[in-house]
């Protein structure tokens, strides 16, 4: 289950019979009888948003678009203005002016709403099917700068615009659908770190200057910042074995980021690693 917050965090959103059963599913997912990803989805319940909720976009939103502009990747900075992200609400998951229908006609990814944490495997089935979990709460008003876990601010701002674009789109479904197949723990870890490298702390080469595009720089005020400008930040060219074998800590700024030189160098170098894990599995099958 997601943890319990204090604060105005919304938990009436997530936390009825269907929002637990769908969690439950989603913490059995491979098990036998539960395969179906898709019940592990719920309802965003809009009409579940406060007006402090929205107000706490509104804040964000603002705060983060002023700087992303000048710092944020022209893929990301494009994504947002494709999937038609504004300041005055909270994204609409479903419906005419929902993410899912401009994402739906740019690459066919989509958001899904979940009541919490997925377990790795449940989490890589849906990326594997171009399907993104989505945290729908949104964080108390009074924990606006620091929150330790995913929520709509982290999961759509941060992480959807790139699903506009073709070339990360085919990288995350590849990542997903190696992710799934891969079950040794050497492939695991690595895969884990390559998530956090790129998806969640990647930096991007774009006309001469290093931008923001992963989803934990995206979403947060102060690490975006000190990722560009610190000294104490080792900015590294992106190598995919070198990002495989470089172990992480969640619990502060990473002091160790990777630069891509282009989106299609990072599905180019997944798509390799992909093809050995699905021979590596597909070898083991026969043997
Ligand atoms: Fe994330």
């Amino acid at each position: 289950m997601a943890s319990k917050m204090s604060g105005s965090l919304n938990h009436a959103m997530i936390d009825g019979p269907k929002g637990r059963a769908a969690q439950d599913y989603a913490n059995r997912f491979g098990q036998p009888g539960f395969d179906d990803i898709t019940k592990a989805y719920i309802d965003q319940n809009y009409a579940g948003y406060t007006e402090e909720n929205q107000e706490t976009w509104r804040i964000l939103y603002d705060r983060q678009m002023s700087y992303l502009s000048d710092h944020a990747s022209n893929v990301y900075l494009s994504g947002a203005r494709s999937i038609k992200l504004v300041r005055d609400w909270i994204p609409y998951l479903e419906g005419p002016k929902s993410v899912n229908t401009f994402l739906q006609q740019l690459t066919g990814w989509q958001s899904k709403a979940v009541p919490g944490y997925l377990p790795a495997k449940a989490f890589f089935a849906c990326l594997a099917r171009r399907e993104f979990p989505t945290t729908i709460v949104i964080r108390p008003k009074e924990s606006i700068d620091y929150l330790p876990e995913p929520d709509i601010f982290h999961d759509i701002f941060g992480h959807v615009p790139l699903h506009a674009d073709p070339v990360f789109a085919d990288f995350l479904q590849t990542y997903g659908k190696a992710a799934l197949t891969a079950d040794d723990p050497y492939h695991t870890e690595r895969l884990a770190r390559l998530f956090w490298f790129t998806v969640e702390f990647g930096l991007i080469r774009e006309d001469g200057r290093t931008k923001l595009y992963g989803s934990g720089l995206i979403s947060s005020p102060g690490e975006s910042k000190h990722s560009l400008t610190s000294k104490d930040v080792d900015r590294r060219p992106f190598d995919l074995e070198t990002v495989c074998a470089t172990s992480f800590e969640i619990d502060h700024y990473q002091p160790i980021l990777y630069v891509l030189e282009s989106f299609e160098q990072l599905r180019d170098a997944m798509d390799t690693y992909a093809r050995r894990i699905l021979d590596e599995a597909a070898r083991k099958a026969a043997a």
